[in-house]
């Protein structure tokens, strides 16, 4: 048996917290290191959670007990840390998107085959025991077969509660780029690879107001469509359509239901680790006084709710075991592939074919626990 993984985390902003308690439960992974452009941060994180060594990206690069990066960073820098992870000879897991443009994240993932390193990618809300649940529950056919699929993510805007949200309506994000990877990464997984995108996007203001926090009355630009309708056609055969909105007055998100020969399910919200999983049957004959409501069949969800870590709990374990992990840098680049076609497509009118693809999306191995020592 190996020894567990060595994980480094560079990036010590808000979602370095929730890492670092759950990889902290994991025993087969120790986080031996955590790093960030201010040392200071680091040096905070790794006191709070006991981890041993702290300091610039560099010192945790150098460190010889880290295996594997874990990149916190933001979007804009997510490729060059991970890049020089790789160069450092370590295998990477990033935060979503893997990546702001094809070519520098081709090179990424060229990097990392020729250096004989792995890399993964958010969201790992996939490998949560609700999608999970529900992915097993479509692969024994109980809707029958995949025909199509409708998600959405509708909100009047992350302006309405974040005290900094310039960001998240910059280029790199909007609701497309930010949400997207929740909507995308969780279909491909379970249906494949999407082979062409048709959108539409709409900028309603180009101005919005922060209305939360110190700098609350603040004007911001809005650089990207805050809205964006997206139609996919999937390699299998199946079309979705997706619904991404910030400029909704109706708050509704984390819809996601598939379509079957013999049923519709409805997913957990995607950008969780859980939630409710439950399908209904076509009615038969429709008779003058016959009952229409439908009767919905719950579907138990089996696995333990942990959260964001599991993805680099999983890469430990491929890693040791010598089998591909779910949630691959393919998995992203594709991803990434489609949501910049449908902001391409949004752009200009036109249908986009998507060049890239992806191998089929394992499941979980079978009695995958979370808290189980498998290595050392
Ligand atoms: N906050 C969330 O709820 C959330 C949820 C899911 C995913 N994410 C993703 O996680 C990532 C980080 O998000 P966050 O909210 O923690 O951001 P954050 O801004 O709070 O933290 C980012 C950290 O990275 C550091 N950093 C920036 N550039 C760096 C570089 N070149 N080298 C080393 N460190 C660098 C910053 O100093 C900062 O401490 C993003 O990719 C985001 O999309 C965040």
């Amino acid at each position: 048996m190996s020894r567990p993984l060595g994980v480094g985390i560079i990036g010590a902003g808000v979602i370095s917290q929730t890492y670092l308690e759950n990889l902290g439960s994991f025993p087969d992974v120790s986080v031996v290191a955590v790093g960030d452009l201010l040392p200071e941060r680091a040096q905070a994180k790794a006191a709070e959670h006991g981890v041993p060594a702290w300091g610039t990206p560099e010192d945790v690069l150098g460190n010889p007990d880290v295996d594997l990066v874990v990149n916190l960073t933001i979007p804009q820098v997510h490729v060059a840390v991970s890049r020089a992870a790789v160069a450092a000879g370590k295998h990477v897991w990033t935060e979503k998107p893997i990546g702001l443009d094809r070519d520098a994240t081709r090179a990424l993932l060229a990097q990392a085959d020729a250096a004989g390193v792995r890399i993964g990618s958010a969201p790992d809300t996939l490998l949560g025991p609700g999608f999970q649940s529900a992915k097993r529950a479509i692969q024994a056919g109980v809707i029958g077969e995949p025909l199509f699929v409708q998600t959405a993510f509708q909100t009047q805007g992350p302006d309405l509660w974040h005290p900094e949200p310039a960001f998240l309506f910059a280029h790199g994000a909007g609701p497309l780029l930010d949400m997207g990877p929740y909507y995308f990464s969780a279909l491909v997984s379970l249906l494949g690879p999407i082979a062409g995108v048709d959108a539409r996007g709409s900028r309603p203001r180009l101005e919005r107001t922060i209305r939360t926090g110190p700098r609350a009355g603040e004007t911001f630009p809005v650089e990207v469509p805050s809205t964006v309708q997206v139609l996919t056609s999937f390699a299998g055969g199946q079309h979705g359509t997706h619904l991404l909105s910030f400029d909704s007055a109706l708050e509704r998100h984390g819809i996601v239901e598939i379509h079957g020969s013999e049923g519709t399910m409805v997913l957990p919200d995607p950008n969780q680790f859980d939630g409710r999983i439950a399908y209904v049957r076509p009615l038969g004959v429709l008779r003058d006084g016959m009952k229409t409501e439908q009767e919905w069949i719950e579907i138990e969800r089996e696995g333990a709710v942990v959260g964001r870590g599991l993805g680099v709990l999983d890469m430990a374990r491929a890693i040791a075991a010598d089998r591909p992990h779910v949630a691959t840098g393919e998995l992203g680049y594709h991803v990434l592939d489609v949501m910049l076609s449908a902001q391409d497509s949004a752009a200009s009118g036109r249908y986009f074919e998507i060049e890239s693809t992806v191998a089929p999306v394992p499941l979980l191995p079978d009695g995958f626990d979370p808290f189980a020592r498998t290595l050392g």
